[in-house]
């Protein structure tokens, strides 16, 4: 059975609503967390400023509303929330770099590295991956969030998007390219370059309200078939879909030689992929405490994007 069947109302409408509230409470919060770059760097400020635009906030949405499933307010943890939007920011200018995809467009705007010069770009990524790091610090000063909470947060969050995690699937990817098709490889990439930042962003809000850790089990077994599912329909709509629509480059990675479930499977063999991923992915919600309907909405709307 479809896990989108005909004639079920979405929830879309309400989570469309409390994904544009967070990317309200996201977007107001993040100029807390920019470093204050000196006058004689400015381009450095700019190319940071550029590339925060934009973007669905979906890694905060995930960290506010794990908090929220475990009893603590999702505002309680935006500091949080706001960390893994600047450091996902820090790995889409990195990953548009012409040493990495090469690509020109991001978030419908000039990728980091065309609008600024490159040196901006990459340093642009650094200082937003650092300001990262200052963002969690900053969680410890928030009332109500035990700190040795935080301490486990910041180094979950250094292991899964470090080498061991996004930026090893990053180093895979590109390590990858233009080989025969491998299934093991590609699901590898798909782990670490993408679910890993779900796992991480997940697991964060959880740890963040006291959530056990048999609860944390449940989450991370979610978190990571959502995140699969996001980097399959990514794979899909780079294969399908438009620059128009998606805010950055289309056919860019049959061009590259890329391992994605298109080459791997086909279009409708990747299609039912997605489709398995989601089907299981609706299955770990339902065994969520709190906030089902949310999460099982979000895992339809990772699964029919269309951006
Ligand atoms: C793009 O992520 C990078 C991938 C993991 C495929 P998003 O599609 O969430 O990008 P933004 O944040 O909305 O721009
Ligand atoms: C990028 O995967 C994942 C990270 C940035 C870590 P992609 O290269 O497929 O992402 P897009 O398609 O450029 O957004
Ligand atoms: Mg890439
Ligand atoms: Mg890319
Ligand atoms: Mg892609």
């Amino acid at each position: 059975m479809s896990p989108v069947p005909d004639g079920t109302p979405p929830a879309w409408p309400d989570l469309r609503a409390l994904l544009e509230d967070t990317a309200r409470q996201v977007d107001l919060a993040l100029p807390r967390y920019l470093p204050e770059v000196p006058p004689a760097a400015a381009p450095l400020d700019a190319a940071m400023c550029h590339s925060l635009q934009g973007g669905k906030r979906l890694r905060p949405f995930v960290v506010m509303q794990a908090a929220e499933t475990y009893g603590l307010p999702g505002a309680a943890v935006l500091p949080t929330a706001c960390a893994f939007e600047l450091l996902h920011t820090a790995t889409l200018i990195h990953d548009d770099l012409p040493c990495i995809d090469n690509a020109d467009l991001r978030r419908g705007r000039p990728a980091c590295h065309l609008a600024f010069p490159e040196y901006a770009a990459l340093l642009a990524g650094d200082a937003l991956l650092i300001a990262a790091f200052g963002a969690l610090a900053e969680q410890g000063r928030q009332a109500g969030v035990a700190a040795e909470r935080v301490l486990r947060v910041v180094a979950e969050f250094a292991h899964h998007v470090g080498a061991e995690g996004v930026i090893g699937g990053e180093a895979a990817d590109i390590a990858g390219e233009k080989k025969a098709p491998d299934a093991d490889l590609l699901f590898f990439i798909h782990r670490k370059k993408t679910a890993a930042l779900f796992v991480a962003a997940a697991r964060a809000g959880a740890i963040l309200a006291g959530a056990e850790e048999s609860d944390l089990d449940r989450m991370t077994a979610f978190a990571e078939s959502l995140g699969l599912l996001f980097q399959v329909t990514d794979d899909l709509l780079d294969a399908t879909s438009s620059a128009e629509a998606l805010g950055k480059p289309a056919g860019a990675d049959a061009v590259a030689g890329k391992q994605t479930y298109p080459r791997l499977l086909g279009l409708r063999g990747a299609q039912q992929y997605a489709d398995q991923l989601a089907e299981r992915a609706l299955a770990l919600a339902s065994a969520l405490p709190a906030r089902t309907d949310i999460w099982e909405g979000l895992v339809r709307l990772v699964l029919t994007r269309e951006a």
